[in-house]
């Protein structure tokens, strides 16, 4: 056992499923494995703002429920950039040295960070500047962190849309209707692909692959000839109008939240099929609920990958999934590239190969 160190480790950005599972694995794993000290910080950077600084100790004993449990019990936060921080007299103050300031404070040796790449990049920005011994773990549902394969929350979020697909199938066949799927997943398309064909859906748009109605109506208009009574089509939050606009709404400091594409979509194909046509929006039911056992395998994984990176001093490092192998990279080269589906993706062939129209 190398010497006795302290550890932070904080969820940041939105929450998926798994989160939990990764508190506990690195619980397990530095309290267990290598006598360590674990604490958990509330609301991302956040409780590193806060003074004192806003944390909870993590023990075995106090973790191991977590593997099933969805959410973070640390709590997380997809807004307030700190370096743009919005304040109560509603300016904006950059609170990244509050951050370093709270994590020497604690007297941490290193941090580990779980986020997407907005997170993990202003995470990094944070460490470089502060001297933070920073590791990182990819989570989100939209499966979009560059180079690893998987991220922690999209095979739950999968799940979930495929079994919302499957129960559409049913009623939309006893009244003949062109039911609309909208999925989450910001600028990628994978969980709409993915839920898509796992869900058995005719139409899969994404907004990697540019789409035309026309293209949509002719589909849906051949099943109906084919003797075809219902049509289900999956559609990702972010694939854009005719007109190239993407749906979405600006909040107060200046974050997007997408979604109504589907409403538009279901205008479209009724007026363009004769089809009566409804929508279902997943939104954030995709996010919650019990992690798959696949989300909680990768978050054990993760989890004490993580702690090994820091007990070699490997830091500024993230872990990753590449080829049935957590494998550690720079957090840097992790997230520079944006993780898109390929159109040329096996999963694209798959859907084609299956007469899926992808609404090109
Ligand atoms: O990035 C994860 C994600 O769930 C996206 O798929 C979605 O567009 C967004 O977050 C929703 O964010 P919020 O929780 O702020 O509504």
């Amino acid at each position: 056992m190398g010497q006795r160190k302290r550890i932070g480790i904080l969820t940041s950005g939105g929450d998926c499923a798994g989160l939990n599972a990764v508190i506990r694995a690195v619980t397990h794993c530095a309290v267990d494995v290598h006598g360590w000290e674990v604490l958990g910080i509330c609301k991302a950077t956040q409780g590193l703002m806060n003074r004192p600084p806003q944390v909870m100790r993590l023990e075995p004993n106090k973790v191991d429920s977590l593997l099933m449990m969805g959410g973070t019990i640390l709590g997380t936060t997809n807004k307030g950039n700190p370096f743009a921080f919005p304040m109560p007299d509603g300016s904006l103050r950059d609170r990244s040295q509050d951050i370093i300031e709270g994590y020497h404070l604690l007297d941490l040796d290193a941090l580990i960070g779980i986020g997407g790449d907005g997170s993990l990049a202003i995470l990094r920005k944070i460490a470089q500047e502060g001297g933070i011994n920073l590791v990182g773990i990819p989570k989100t549902i939209d499966n979009d962190v560059g180079i690893t394969e998987r991220s922690i929350g999209f095979d739950t979020a999968v799940n979930i849309a495929t079994e919302a697909i499957d129960r559409l199938h049913f009623t939309a066949a006893s009244h003949n209707r062109v039911m609309i799927v909208e999925v989450m997943g910001r600028d990628a398309g994978h969980i709409a692909l993915n839920a898509g064909i796992a869900g058995g859906a005719h139409i899969i748009l994404i907004p990697e692959i540019s789409s035309k109605i026309e293209n949509v109506c002719f589909h849906i208009k051949k099943r109906q000839a084919q003797g075809f009574n219902y049509s289900i089509v999956v559609v990702s939050e972010a694939v854009c109008t005719e007109a190239g606009e993407t749906i979405k709404k600006t909040e107060q400091f200046g974050e997007c939240r997408l979604g109504g594409i589907s409403q538009y979509l279901a205008d479209c194909i009724a007026k363009g099929t004769g089809a009566e046509t409804r929508v279902t929006v997943l939104g954030h039911t995709q996010r919650g609920g019990i992690p798959s056992p696949l989300d909680r395998i990768l978050a054990s994984a993760f989890g004490v990958a993580a702690v090994e990176l820091i007990a070699e001093g490997k830091y500024d490092s993230i872990v990753t999934w590449q080829q049935r192998q957590v494998k550690s990279v720079a957090i840097a080269e992790a997230i520079q590239n944006y993780r898109a589906v390929d159109p040329e993706d096996t999963l694209v062939k798959t859907a084609r190969g299956l007469g899926i129209c992808l609404g090109d």
